[in-house]
């Protein structure tokens, strides 16, 4: 397992995330295998939300865990808030209330990383300071972050927050690659050039931002894992078996090792509630993709190399 320092923070993490999303499809005893699982391949993070299972999620990880001070801090426990029932909210007294609640929930003191979910075109900065500030200072929250920004919101905030934003959390994998496409194909008649993120990978990297990648095998909007579409997905799966063969390890690590492979803090954020599935997607926490191999995988699953 690869660890890497979240830049600016004494915070270091395995390059793998365990993913809390979909943990309340489990079983209390089968969520503890699975935790297990993830802490024997070297995973010291999880990610939560507040809105995972309507707060299950949450309760369940405690649970699971067997939550106590001394299990507390051999982890880094990163939540997010802010998604309301149809709408975004970066209002202080909101954010507040949520991260009372995550606490509660998770049966702990302290966050290690809070992340605003998604952007809210109505926040007022000001109010996301204080709220910031005041979490900071009662020590409930060490570290903020996003998620779904672009750099310009991150600037934004970023001009009021006086904490520095960490972490930007992005939907990344080698089915969807928005957050490279238009860098590698600048200034040209495609759509490959569109740029739809606001160049959030340069950002990150010159702001040492930290990337973490959700959904690694999700094609679309929860489409659900593009290992099985061999119709879409034909060439890329078949380039990603002849790779797994190659290093000796499943199709589940190459996928993870097209992001880990990028130079620059990039953690993968594994959504599995399958054990085995979980073992082999760290098997590509530090596999060397070559540059061939790497942009070879980006062909593959459909994009243009000019
Ligand atoms: N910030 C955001 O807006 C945002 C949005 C979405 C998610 N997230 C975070 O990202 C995490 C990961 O998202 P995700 O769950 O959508 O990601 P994912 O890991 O791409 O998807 C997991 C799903 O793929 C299935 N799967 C099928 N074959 C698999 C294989 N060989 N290996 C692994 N999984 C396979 C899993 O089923 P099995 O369980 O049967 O393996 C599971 O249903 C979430 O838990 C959450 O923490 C953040």
């Amino acid at each position: 397992m690869k660890y890497l320092e979240i830049a600016q923070t004494d915070l270091h993490v395995s390059n793998i995330i365990m993913g809390c999303m979909r943990l309340n499809s489990l079983s209390p005893v089968d969520a503890q295998k699975l935790i297990g699982t993830a802490m024997e391949q070297g995973v010291n993070m999880f990610d939560h939300a507040d809105i995972y299972g309507g707060g299950n999620c949450e309760e369940l990880f405690a649970e699971a865990i067997g939550m106590n001070p001394g299990i507390r801090e051999k982890i880094v426990l990163q939540s997010k808030c802010a998604i309301r029932d149809g709408y975004f909210d970066f209002s202080e007294d909101y954010i507040l209330h949520s991260v009372d609640q995550i606490l509660k929930r998770l049966k702990t003191d302290y966050l290690d990383i809070l992340l605003l979910h998604r952007p809210d075109p109505l926040m007022e900065p000001e109010e996301v300071a204080e709220a910031f500030d005041h979490l900071y200072s009662c020590g409930k929250v060490r570290y903020f972050g996003v998620s779904n920004q672009n750099p310009m919101q991150m600037e934004l905030l970023q001009k009021y927050v006086g904490h520095k934003l960490i972490v930007n959390q992005l939907q990344m994998s080698v089915v969807h690659t928005p957050v490279f496409d238009s860098g590698l194909a600048v200034n040209m008649h495609i759509d490959q050039s569109i740029d739809r993120t606001g160049s959030i990978y340069e950002y990150s990297r010159l702001k040492e931002i930290t990337l973490q990648a959700w959904s690694p095998f999700q094609k679309g909007y929860f489409e659900g894992p593009f290992f099985h579409d061999h119709e879409r997905y034909g060439k890329l799966n078949q380039e990603i078996n002849c790779l797994a063969e190659k290093y000796g390890v499943s199709n589940t690590a190459i996928a993870v090792a097209w992001l880990t492979r990028v130079p620059s803090n990039i953690q993968v954020i594994l959504g599995t509630t399958n054990p085995q599935h979980f073992k082999e997607g760290c098997d590509g926490s530090e596999i060397p993709l070559t540059r061939k191999e790497w942009f070879g995988l980006y062909a593959a699953a459909g994009n243009m190399i000019p």
